[in-house]
């Protein structure tokens, strides 16, 4: 898709075979240079006000996906635009410009909060590096945002430690909203909350998004949690993306049996709907050195011969859902 038809699309995040490798440290000298492929060559769009849920199990390259798209990392290899714009290798001025549009909500708030600032202070701070240094303003702005997220206008002279966990992602949601940035990566936003606040912290992402109209690319290791947050569904494992499809079609009728048996492990409280859970046996290999051919040849149930040897595209199996299987290579029409 080239520039002018994502623009046509309100595509706001187009991701094109990304690669994100890491170097193996400490190899001797001599040693063929080997690397973790976190992320092997995975493409992808976002459009605007749209949720982008991505899964898989620890170590698939969710989190490294969402930093190489922050320009955390920089990407081994593919493109990043952003609003039309190429990202990839942008660097100083630009680069600062652009950081200003993406903003990241982390898993474990309070290790990124200043513990010695005031909360008005951290929410405050990416105002007062990129708009204005007006004490006034700022203080009206921040507690607009307190407001927004949920919190008490004393919480401005309060510091981290004397809130709860939700509390403290409400804070950390506030400093990502403060810039009224384009996309904001949440990387596992709720895991580490109890299961009672996780959906108030979920509501209250999604009453934002209604109200300004954000986009997420929303990352967990769990099904259940992205299902109701995300209007499409991205499956990763190793390094790529096996299924992509809007959320209904991935929980009604997945496809990739990689999916199917991350499904079957989410317990259903209506025994008349339980199905048999699909085990997926050993363990997922070692990123820095993955299997040929299909990624999942090792573990899956339904491996063939040719699986071994060459790896499958995603592509289109039905309208929006993209797999990357061999089983679906005449169209699942076997
Ligand atoms: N800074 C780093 N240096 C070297 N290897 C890394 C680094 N960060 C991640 N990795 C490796 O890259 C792979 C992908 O890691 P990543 O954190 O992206 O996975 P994840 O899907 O977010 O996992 P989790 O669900 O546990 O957060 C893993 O094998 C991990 O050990
Ligand atoms: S390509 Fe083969 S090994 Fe890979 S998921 Fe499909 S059936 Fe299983
Ligand atoms: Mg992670």
């Amino acid at each position: 898709m080239n520039i002018v038809d994502s623009r046509k699309q309100d595509i706001l995040l187009d991701v094109r075979n990304l690669k994100n490798y890491y170097p193996i440290k400490g190899q001797l000298f001599g040693q063929s240079s080997r690397s973790i492929k976190a992320v092997d060559d995975i493409s992808f769009t976002i459009r605007r006000g749209e949720t982008l849920g991505l899964v898989g199990e620890s170590g698939c390259g969710k989190s490294t996906t969402g930093k190489s798209i922050l320009r955390l990392n920089q990407p081994t290899a593919g493109k990043i635009f952003l609003d039309g714009k190429d990202i990839t290798h942008l660097t100083g001025y630009e680069l600062r410009r652009v950081r200003k549009d993406l903003q990241m909500v982390f898993q474990d708030p309070f290790a990124t909060l200043n513990p010695k600032h005031m909360v008005g202070d951290i929410i405050a701070e990416p105002i007062r590096n990129y708009e204005t240094k007006n004490k006034q303003k700022l203080k009206k702005q921040v507690l607009q945002l307190l407001e927004r997220v949920g919190l008490p206008k004393d919480a401005y002279y309060k510091y981290a430690h004397e809130f709860s966990g939700g509390q403290r992602q409400r804070i950390g949601i506030a400093r990502a909203l403060a810039l009224k940035p384009k996309l904001i990566v949440a990387d596992e936003p709720v895991s580490a909350l109890d299961v009672s606040v996780q959906s108030q912290i979920l509501n209250l992402l999604k009453l934002l998004q209604e109200e300004d109209q954000l986009t997420y690319l929303f990352i967990a290791h769990d099904l259940s949690v992205v299902k109701h947050m995300s209007h499409r569904i991205g499956v990763m494992y190793l390094g790529n993306i096996v299924e992509m499809a809007d959320s209904a079609s991935v929980y009604s009728n997945p496809l990739h049996p990689y999916t199917q048996a991350l499904l079957s492990a989410i317990p259903e409280p209506d025994p008349r709907k339980r199905k048999d859970r699909i085990e997926i046996k050993g363990d997922i290999p070692s990123p820095s050195n993955p299997p040929p051919g299909c990624p999942f040849h090792p573990r899956c149930h339904h491996a063939m011969f040719q699986c071994s040897l060459t790896k499958p595209k995603l592509q289109a199996i039905k309208p929006g859902q993209l797999v990357a299987c061999h089983l679906y290579d005449n169209g699942g029409r076997g």
